[in-house]
């Protein structure tokens, strides 16, 4: 089975499916998004390529932020129109040639970068309608971070903030032990010594 057909098969209830405990992990990511570099301000517009079925929106919205979300596979797009229930657009366009019908603020891609055909000419594309910042994640086992902080730099993305994320995907946390994970996000060598096996950043790349 490609991997359109494993994506439109997960689509009807993919955030629930994937992150153990989707409210910690979506609105963790949706907090980093709207304050890690430059912060967001109000009303400001969030542009979520590869949206999957746009779990991340409601804690975009509720933070006061705009969304549109771009997916290239229509399952997700249904399930993203039909979560979002029309308080957000949903628009199907590959990651590689999709730009929005105006400048937004942020664009964001979570768990798609690998989707990017050439990575330095989408971080070119990107920054011709983002006017504030660009996020995404990243494994730092897979990507040499040198060369993606190069490539930002090329594309005009000349401030760079890379944060650990901890919250972890596959497994519920108690409470308190998810403030001790953000916690621990900040917590310099160590951070760095636990992404050697496990985790990712989330990286924040502002003009
Ligand atoms: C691993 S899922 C991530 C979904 C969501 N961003 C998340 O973090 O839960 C990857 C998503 O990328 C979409 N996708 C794959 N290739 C794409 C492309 N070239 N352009 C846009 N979306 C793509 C898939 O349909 C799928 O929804």
């Amino acid at each position: 089975m490609s991997k359109a057909e494993q994506y439109a098969r997960k689509a009807a209830g993919w955030s629930d499916a994937e992150y153990a405990d989707a409210t910690a992990y979506l609105s963790h990511r949706a907090d980093l998004i709207a304050t890690l570099g430059v912060p967001l301000a109000p009303n400001d517009e969030v542009l979520d390529l590869a949206c999957g079925d746009g779990g991340l929106g409601a804690f975009l919205l509720e933070r006061g932020l705009r969304y549109r979300g771009v997916d290239a596979e229509p399952a997700m797009i249904d399930a993203a129109r039909r979560r979002l229930g029309g308080r957000a657009p949903v628009d199907e366009g590959d990651l590689n040639d999709y730009a929005p019908p105006a400048p937004v603020a942020a664009t964001t891609v979570f768990r798609a970068i690998y989707y990017a055909r050439d990575r330095a000419a989408f971080f070119a594309r990107v920054a011709t309608f983002t006017e504030t910042k660009l996020v995404f994640d990243l494994n730092p086992r897979q990507y040499r971070l040198e060369d993606v902080v190069a490539d930002l730099r090329a594309a005009g993305f000349s401030r760079v903030v890379l944060r650990p994320f901890f919250v972890p995907q596959t497994q519920r946390l108690p409470g308190p032990l998810v403030a001790l994970a953000k916690a621990a996000e900040r917590s310099g060598p160590l951070a760095r010594l636990a992404l050697r096996a496990r985790f990712t950043y989330l990286v924040a790349a502002a003009r």
